[in-house]
This record gives structure tokens, C-alpha cells and sequence, in this order.
């Protein structure tokens, strides 16, 4: 059989992104532009900032996926582009940009839910089978979803309030701590020889929905005492303690889902789970499970194109393609 080669498109939120994806399961390229650079300053992403920069940026960065991959548009199958959930602006942007290509090109057009790409990331890494269950954790989203078969999407758990990923750069924002905070919580917890107790939010028994929005004011309200007091915090103890909280959480319930639904691959998507703590405390539950577990290089957890190419491809496998019609969906649901 013939190979299949998907151009990815991504400019849901503040990267700029274009990759292609031969077979669904193999990078031939993946070229990304960030923009955290220009957000730092605002301490998060501006929209306004975040669609400007995927003005400037989409074109080179197609054509330099393109480049790098010594391939034509004639020698691709079809295009696949976030649809939603994300910035409208910046979505468009993209949509746009894929519209105009397929359609210059003759090529079909795959809108693609940028959860599933976050899913679909594992696909470049190992095979996915199912019935699987992904933990999906970002800036944006914190997400319990079962797939008893490719392409079909259960969401068993999400999160009230805050997301996973905008409850760490909260509390890094308590800690002065550069945006995206993540990854620096994530340093000085794995720092630190103690940790401050924090709540843990389990809601009602049996649910595998999250908040986050309770820890986060606890932690607010540990710094605010200590302020009062005039005493000085060790942000090291207190990113320990957030960080024990929101693991042990996402863990036990991800833990609990995997049984109950007898799943035969657990993986974890999203930008939060490049966290290192997160990383370690699923794979030893898993292990301890007897259930394959995977999570996929730093690079694919958060926001490229790649994995939207993989989602594509498994939707454009199924015939599942769009029009010119597409439009930008900042609430598209799984
Ligand atoms: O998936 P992603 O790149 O973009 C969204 O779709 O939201 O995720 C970005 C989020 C940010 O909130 C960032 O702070 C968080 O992922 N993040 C981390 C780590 N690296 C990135 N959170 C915790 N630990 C990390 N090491
Ligand atoms: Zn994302």
C-alpha cells in the first residue's frame, strides 16, 4: 500500500506550529515557533499578541516543514489543522492558512480537536491500543478520556475550575517565578527536602472530575500569612507541597479509572505531563498496576504539530474529512 503524508497545522494557542507526519506514526517534521518569549512580560498569553505572531509566523513555518522534509504539497495526501478548543483568533489563523493550502493544492482538509492531537502524540512514539485511557493535562485542560477504539472519544472526568497547568503557573506567579511556571514549580519541588501540607481535592466519592481552584487559594493564602506575619516562605516547601497535592490527586483517580474500565494502555498528553514529578508517580502506580504506561518525549507533550498530523491521519484514514467551510471552534467538545 501506498504511504500516507499528513501536513499538521497548529496555532491553537501561543505556539506556531507545522509537521509532517508520514503514516500517522512517523515524524518527518516538526517545526515549532514559540512565542513564550513575547508573552513572558504579561506574565501569560495575550491574545492580541498570540494571533499577530501567527500572522508572521504560519507561512515560513509550513514552508519550512516543507523544506526540511525535501517534499512538494503534490507529494502530500491531505491537511489536517486545530479546529478547537483554543484562542478564536489564533485558531483562525491557522484554519485559514490550511484552507488555503489545501485548496491551492487540491489536497482534502482534516479538522482536528487539539485534545485528540494531545492523545494522538503517542502514536509517534508506540502504538496505541484500546481500550486506553489518557490522563490529559495542559494550560487549558485537565481531562480524564476513554477510548474503547481509535477515533472514539469518552470523557470520564474533567476538571470544575482551573486547569491543571494554570493552577502551576498561578502559584509560580505567587513565587515571581517566570511564566509558563511549570516546569520551574517542577524544578524546585524535585529541589526540595519538604513540603508544605496542602488540601487535597477529592470531591464526591467516585468522581473523576478535578478542582484545582481550592489548592490554589491555600497556597495564595499560606504566602499571604506568612507575609502578615513577616515571616519569609521557602518556595521550595511550598512548590513541594502544590505540587504533592496535585500528583497525588491526578494519580489516584487516573489509577481508579484504569481499573474500573479495564483498560489495556494508560497514557498521559499535555503540557503538564513533561512534569517530572507527574512522570515518576504514574509510572510507578503503573507499574505496581501491571498496566502499560506511557507518556511521550518533553517536545511532543506540549503544543506541536506533529500530533495534530497523527490525529488527522487516523480521521482522514476514516474518511472523516472537512471543507472550506471550517471554522474556528474556541469550544469544540471531544
Ligand atoms: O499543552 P501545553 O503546551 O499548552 C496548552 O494546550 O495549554 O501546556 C502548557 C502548560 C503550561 O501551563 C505550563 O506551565 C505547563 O504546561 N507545564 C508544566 C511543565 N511544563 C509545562 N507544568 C508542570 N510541570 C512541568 N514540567
Ligand atoms: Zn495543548
Amino acid at each position: 500500500t501506498k504511504d500516507q503524508y499528513i501536513l499538521g497545522i497548529e496555532t491553537s494557542c501561543d505556539e506556531t506550529a507545522a509537521s509532517i507526519v508520514k503514516n500517522g506514526t512517523e515524524i518527518i517534521t516538526n517545526v515549532v515557533a514559540s512565542q513564550i518569549e513575547s508573552h513572558k512580560r504579561f506574565g501569560g498569553v495575550v491574545p492580541e499578541v498570540a494571533s499577530r505572531h501567527h500572522v508572521e509566523q504560519i507561512t515560513l513555518v509550513i514552508e519550512e516543514a516543507l523544506k526540511q522534509a525535501n517534499m512538494t504539497p503534490q507529494e502530500l495526501d491531505a491537511v489536517a489543522v486545530t479546529e478547537g478548543p483554543g484562542l478564536v483568533g489564533a485558531l483562525l489563523i491557522g484554519i485559514n492558512a490550511a484552507k488555503a493550502f489545501a485548496f491551492a493544492n487540491d489536497l482534502p482538509l482534516v479538522g482536528v480537536h487539539h485534545i485528540a492531537g494531545h492523545i494522538y502524540a503517542n502514536a509517534l512514539v508506540q502504538p496505541m491500543e484500546f481500550p486506553l485511557l489518557a490522563l490529559v493535562v495542559s494550560g487549558g485542560h485537565t481531562e480524564l478520556v476513554l477510548m474503547k477504539k481509535d477515533g472514539q472519544f469518552e470523557l470520564i472526568g474533567e476538571t470544575r475550575d482551573d486547569a491543571a497547568g494554570e493552577a502551576y503557573d498561578k502559584v509560580a506567579r505567587v513565587l515571581n517565578l517566570p511564566y509558563p511556571g511549570g516546569p520551574h514549580i517542577d524544578r524546585l519541588a524535585n529541589e526540595s527536602d519538604e513540603a508544605v501540607s496542602f488540601p487535597r481535592a477529592w470531591l464526591e466519592e467516585g468522581s473523576y472530575d478535578f478542582s484545582f481552584s481550592g489548592l490554589k487559594s491555600a497556597v495564595i493564602n499560606y504566602q499571604h500569612n506568612a507575609e502578615q506575619r513577616g515571616e519569609e516562605i521557602n518556595p521550595n516547601h511550598l512548590a513541594a507541597g502544590f505540587q504533592q497535592s496535585v500528583i497525588e490527586v491526578l494519580t489516584t483517580k487516573t489509577v481508579r479509572a484504569a481499573r474500573e474500565f479495564n483498560v489495556k494502555q494508560v497514557i498521559a498528553a499535555g503540557g503538564v505531563a513533561a512534569n517530572k514529578g507527574l512522570r515518576k508517580s504514574l509510572e510507578e502506580a503503573f507499574e505496581k498496576e501491571n498496566i502499560p504506561f506511557y507518556v511521550p518525549p518533553i517536545n511532543l507533550c506540549t503544543d506541536n504539530a506533529a500530533m495534530i498530523a497523527a490525529a488527522g491521519s487516523s480521521k482522514y484514514s476514516a474518511g472523516q474529512t472537512g471543507d472550506l467551510s471550517m471554522n474556528g471552534r474556541p469550544g469544540l467538545e471531544l
